[in-house]
């Protein structure tokens, strides 16, 4: 055996040969040996080869030697050959013990990330094998596992699986997070943060974390797990020296065998205060809106951006961050607080004809609801909630139900714990409260059908372009107010968070309007030249819609054509001319949903934004994914899943990130504000059973 430092030492247990110098003889014999290592039996045999050539072997006599520490940079990989190591986390203590056969200290070479735990002899006289970081970068291609588990307390903490998108071969391999617990999901990625990269572009791993964490650390347990990654002190290194010392059970504490300067220790503290600033900084951007609706969440930010202050008065390079954070803490204090700032939301606000002059303002969870009795109400509050108000309001004694009654009559009756219901409710549907005894006698209001008469003579002198124009302004004010969250909300059940989807709801329902509007105005035109004059108009509003990008609309316009009612128009449809047959034909193709709609995602996947999606298949993906995948594996999360569900989250980003300013078209016929007001003010008949009594009026069934 050969020493080349007081601890180390490189053989092979036959041959005394330096990796660069070993014969074919060597290799032989060390290659033998490997087939019996149990962490390397996945491997293959060429791999297993190669590593003959560059294993080094390392041994120490004394318990209590750190191999490593935490934080420090990772420079190579082990595999125990004898005795067990203690892998050691700051403020955590002793995490896992590892025996012969383990491998440990990959991590920090694949991610290029500091060390994640601290590394500690167990016992006297522990052999290893060593692959250094360059060797390993070489051949960790087939070196590596494809799953990795974290453990701690012998329970799995956190998995991980290698990626295969690398963009070349010399690109490094990635693990990418599939499951754990959120602490470690959390602790896991504060590490992988890449300080150099600019804010502007979030981290992708950090994003889906963000975006998703609702479903599995709502803000009230990630705001104090937020506080504890972010180091106290910058000395804070020493005292966790001292847990170290007891909870490794060691006699000695090595401090000579760890690498780690005090400069080192310094860096690794600042820059895990940088990675919790940069979290909190895109936490901050991704919840704007939410921050204001939770005073926790808010305390929060204000009482780290003092920290922060504070911090930064004794370690300067922490002030480059300092004015991100102060503008969102300004953002959210000028907004108002939410106890200063509940915009009174009118039920009209609600039906899709609000006219009101200026931009619309997204709903929030905290706004009141202003109802035709004088009730007013947050807009998170559950069916419970508003019966227990009603009850107040009205001083009745009897239990009372909140009724959902749609314009055919049919009721349904609301769960206590539902939310969000005032902007769910069907297009014509009214909200009764009643007592149980008092259902049967509710009828629809007379308001509830819809109109008797068409208004095509008003909006056949606009222009199909105009009314695209307009339409789709109003649906990017209303796309525009959804806010990321509420897409994760509604598929993972709105009343498990308790926040208004309002928004998407009344973007999905007047993805509806439009499609009954269609059908409304076709069914209610009893003159068949003026049904034909109808079909054409819409198919070109179609066309005008899908210019403008607006996907949403151009769906529904397609959709209304393809209802039963209008479909089965067979004289009015045979009138059509052959142009305009040709584009339903072509649109309709669009819409095809075989091969998982492959027809609109290639179109979809031409176009620039700003794009109004169909925005019912974005809802129906990430539900699939919701329903085909389970959220919880024992106690660990599936991060795979929130991964899929935030990329489709991310399509609606990309469809946003530039505004929508298109220029209006020239006008002929009637003026802007008509068109305008008249997209924001369509009726309609909601109940199918009249749409085709209607339909079978004016065409009846031939004999
Ligand atoms: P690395 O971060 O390079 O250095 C510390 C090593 O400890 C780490 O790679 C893992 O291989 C190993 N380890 C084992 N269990 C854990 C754990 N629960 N958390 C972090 N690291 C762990």
């Amino acid at each position: 055996v050969r020493s080349t430092s007081p601890e180390t030492m490189i053989i092979v247990s036959g041959p005394l040969t330096m990796p660069g110098q070993r014969t074919v003889d060597d290799l032989e014999i060390i290659y033998e040996e490997l087939l019996h290592i149990k962490a390397l039996s996945h491997l293959s045999t060429t791999v297993k080869r190669e590593l003959a050539g560059v294993l080094i072997f390392e041994s120490h006599a004394k318990a209590g030697t750190v191999l490593f520490n935490q934080g420090e940079e990772g420079t190579s990989w082990y595999i125990i050959l004898k005795g067990s190591v203690n892998v050691v986390i700051y403020g955590k203590g002793v995490v896992c013990t590892l025996h012969e056969g383990d491998d440990f200290g990959k991590l920090a070479l694949v991610n290029d990330a500091p060390r994640a735990a601290s590394i500690v002899l167990r016992e006297d006289n522990c052999h290893f094998l060593r692959v250094d970081k360059e060797d390993f970068n070489r051949i960790h291609r087939d070196v590596e596992a494809n799953t990795v588990r974290l453990k701690e307390h012998e329970e799995d903490v956190l998995v991980l699986e290698r990626s295969n998108n690398r963009s070349s071969s010399s690109s490094p391999l990635k693990y990418t997070v599939m499951s754990g617990t959120p602490e470690k999901i959390l602790e896991h990625l504060l590490e992988t943060v890449k300080l150099d990269s600019q804010f502007t572009e979030p981290d992708p791993a950090l994003d889906d974390f963000l975006l998703m964490h609702c479903v599995f650390v709502p803000n009230s347990q990630l705001c104090p797990l937020l506080v504890a990654q972010y180091p106290s002190q910058l000395y804070w290194l020493k005292q966790v020296a001292v847990d170290l010392c007891i909870s490794s059970r060691s006699r000695t504490y090595h401090a000579e065998a760890s690498q780690g300067s005090e400069q080192e220790r310094m860096d690794y503290t600042l820059n895990n205060k940088r990675r919790v600033i940069r979290l909190v900084l895109q936490w901050a951007a991704i919840n704007t809106d939410h921050l204001q609706e939770e005073d926790s969440s808010y305390n929060f930010l204000q009482e780290f951006y003092e920290t922060v202050c504070e911090d930064s008065r004794l370690i300067p390079t922490l002030k480059d961050q300092l004015p991100e954070l102060e503008k969102i803490i300004k953002q959210n204090s000028e907004d108002g607080r939410p106890s200063q700032k509940k915009h009174k939301v009118l039920l009209r606000q609600f039906s899709t004809g609000n006219d009101r002059l200026q931009k619309r303002q997204p709903i929030k969870s905290t706004d009141e609801m202003i109802t035709p009795t004088p009730l007013s109400e947050c807009l998170s509050l559950s069916v419970r909630e508003v019966i227990s108000a009603v009850t107040d309001k009205l001083g009745s004694g009897d239990d009372l139900l909140l009724i959902h009654l749609n314009s055919a009559g049919d009721k349904e009756l609301l769960k206590p714990s539902d939310v969000s219901i005032f902007s769910s409710l069907s297009i014509n549907g009214r909200l009764f409260v009643c007592s149980r005894d008092q259902i049967d006698t509710l009828t629809p209001l007379p308001e509830q059908e819809g109109p008797s008469a068409g208004s095509m003579s008003t909006f056949e002198l606009m222009s199909s372009k105009d009314l695209a124009h307009h339409m789709t302004l109003y649906d990017w004010e209303l796309f525009d107010c959804v806010h990321e969250h509420e897409l994760i909300y509604h598929t993972f059940g709105r009343r498990h968070f308790k926040k208004t989807t309002a928004n998407l709801d009344l973007f999905l329902r007047r993805f509806n309007e439009v499609q009954l509007w269609v059908v409304t105005e076709v069914c209610l035109c009893p003159t068949l030249s003026k049904r034909v004059q109808l079909l054409k108009k819409f198919i070109k509003i179609a066309a005008h819609c899908k210019e403008f990008k607006n996907l949403n609309s151009f769906f529904a316009i397609i959709m209304g054509l393809g209802n039963p009612a209008v479909c089965r128009l067979s004289q009015t449809w045979e009138k059509l001319p052959s142009k305009f047959k040709k584009f339903y034909g072509e649109f309709e193709n669009l819409m095809d949903p075989s091969r998982n709609h492959r027809a609109y995602r290639l179109t979809m996947a031409k176009l620039e934004p700003p794009i109004i999606p169909f925005m019912p298949l974005l809802i129906k993906d990430m539900t699939f994914t919701h329903e085909g995948n389970k959220t919880f594996t024992d106690r660990l999360f599936n991060f795979e899943k929130m991964r899929m569900i935030a990329n489709t989250v991310r399509i609606m980003r990309y469809c946003r990130s530039q505004p929508f300013n298109q220029e209006a078209p020239q006008v002929t016929g009637k003026s802007h504000q008509d068109v305008r007001g008249y997209v924001r003010h369509i009726g309609v008949i909601d109940n199918q059973r009249t749409l085709s009594q209607l339909s079978h009026r004016i065409e009846p069934r031939r004999s």
